[in-house]
């Protein structure tokens, strides 16, 4: 319990059930659908090594900050900025956090939703085909197959409305039950079984023929992709590192908030990061070694996984089922994800504007529902939500940063950290220095030339 708390507050029960929550909030699929696409477009390996550089320096820190602001606060990331800094503008990032949150649920849970159409079509696979697997079927026959059903799927236009709606559904039912009850239990069983389905895959996807190819696409860093496309390359893997870590908008000041006081909080974010980190990769060593066997173009954008998983079930003996369960697990992944974005807004909602929890969930889901349809009826809407977190959550990320690395006295985030005395903290100074210097220094500078390089593609004549 926090100090002088009314003793109400929901926590997560167990060092597990904190790991589960976190990394359940992290994994999801901007590891396995964004991940994967946003390296193809960056050129694979010279992404990954940016990629892992930001999760390091800047990742992990940010991480450790909103841990300490939210188990300190005891409060969600408007109210926590209002409780540590009193009178001053600070909550204004809590504010952030929650516009951020509104936007992502929006596409995120569409893309969610997705996977439950996946889900449908590899049921009717099985219960069409006869027998299990397409072997019969060629590379071309294959992508055009899924191409089609991709292309047929979106434009349909109101299946993926319903879908939205069903995901969107399934969230606020967990947020509802609340954070043991709910968000914590889903996540502890949900997240080891996709753990092991995404080993099974990369087996599978790994002893392809020409698999190879893919594998140093991944791995082996071209170094002339990075002189053609610099500044996109290394803003692009900023905003993965943000986007996979769920860092950047309040999400882990909320989780934070409900971390007992006797936990770790560095070894937490390290483990959280890494596992995060672990599974991006491994969703990589399925994705391109598929994508390159099959012919399919690494650049081809948020479609690629929705075409490269269901080619590579189909040489799979049994793959339909397997499709099957990947999908289900994919969506639990995803599922895991959007509460937590939706647990940011009710957790404002609730404590800042006095809403019991359940009213602010259905107030949360019903307006984040207009701008959800609006992403699953139009591709541009989609597009510009979806390239946000891009700027939003590295902008968001240099102000919680800077708050503690500036702002909170240093006794205050140490205490945190050690956990009154509990733990040691050696690091601490290398965490301040990265907190002070190098990660707002490194946001701060990326932020402008993203800002610049984005008006310049809109205002050409303006360069
Ligand atoms: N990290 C999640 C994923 O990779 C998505 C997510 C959940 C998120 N909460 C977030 C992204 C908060 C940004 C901020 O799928």
């Amino acid at each position: 319990m926090g100090e002088g708390e009314p003793g109400l507050r929901d926590s997560f029960s167990s060092k597990f059930g904190v790991i589960a929550a976190a990394a359940g909030s992290a994994i999801g699929l901007g590891n396995i659908w964004r991940f994967p696409y946003v390296a193809g477009q960056n050129g694979g390996a010279v992404f990954l090594i940016i990629y892992l550089l930001f999760i390091a320096a800047i990742g992990i820190p940010v991480m450790m900050s909103e841990f300490i602001i939210g188990r300190s606060a005891q409060r969600n990331p408007v109210g926590a900025f209002k409780r540590i800094a009193p009178g001053k503008k600070w909550y204004f990032i809590g504010l952030l956090g929650v516009v951020s949150a509104f936007i992502i649920l929006a596409f995120y849970t569409v893309v969610a939703g997705w996977t439950l159409e996946y889900l449908i079509q590899s049921v009717k696979w099985m219960a069409t085909s006869g027998r299990l697997g397409f072997s019969q079927m060629d590379n071309a026959a294959l992508k055009e197959f899924f191409t089609g059903h991709y292309q047929g799927f979106i434009d349909g236009k109101w299946r993926p409305i319903l879908w939205f709606v069903v995901m969107m559904f399934f969230t606020g039912y967990i947020v509802i039950s609340g954070v043991k009850n709910g968000i914590e239990k889903y996540a502890k069983i949900l997240m080891p079984v996709l753990f092991l389905l995404l080993i099974i895959l990369v087996v599978r996807s790994v002893t392809l023929e020409g698999a190879g190819e893919g594998l140093l696409f991944l791995f082996r860093p071209d170094f002339s992709q990075l002189v053609q496309a610099p500044v996109r390359i290394i803003i692009e893997a900023l905003g993965q590192a943000f986007f996979s870590l769920s860092i950047g908008m309040g999400t882990l000041i909320t989780y934070g908030s409900y971390i007992q006081k006797k936990e770790n909080l560095a070894g937490t974010a390290v483990n959280v990061a890494a596992a995060d980190t672990f599974i991006a990769v491994v969703a990589g060593m399925a994705i391109f070694p598929a994508v390159f066997a099959f012919g399919i173009d690494p650049g081809e954008g948020p479609e690629l996984v929705y075409i490269t998983l269901p080619a590579i079930f189909q040489r799979m003996p049994g793959g339909l089922i397997w499709a099957f369960m990947f999908f289900l697990l994919l969506c639990f992944a995803a599922l895991t994800s959007t509460i937590s974005v939706l647990e940011v807004i009710v957790a404002y909602f609730s404590e800042q504007l006095s809403m019991t929890r359940r009213n602010a969930a259905i107030l949360a889901m019903v307006s984040v529902g207009f701008l959800g349809i609006l992403c699953a009826l139009s591709g541009k809407v989609f597009g510009i939500f979806n390239a946000s977190p891009d700027l939003l959550l590295p902008l968001g990320g240099f102000f919680i940063v800077l708050f503690i690395g500036w702002f909170l006295p240093k006794d205050k985030s140490r205490q945190e950290l050690s956990s009154g005395g509990t733990y040691r903290t050696k690091y601490y100074r290398l965490f301040i220095f990265l907190v002070k210097f190098v990660a707002p220094l490194a946001i701060a500078f990326l932020f402008i030339l993203g800002v610049y390089s984005r008006l310049i593609t809109l205002f050409p004549g303006a360069g």
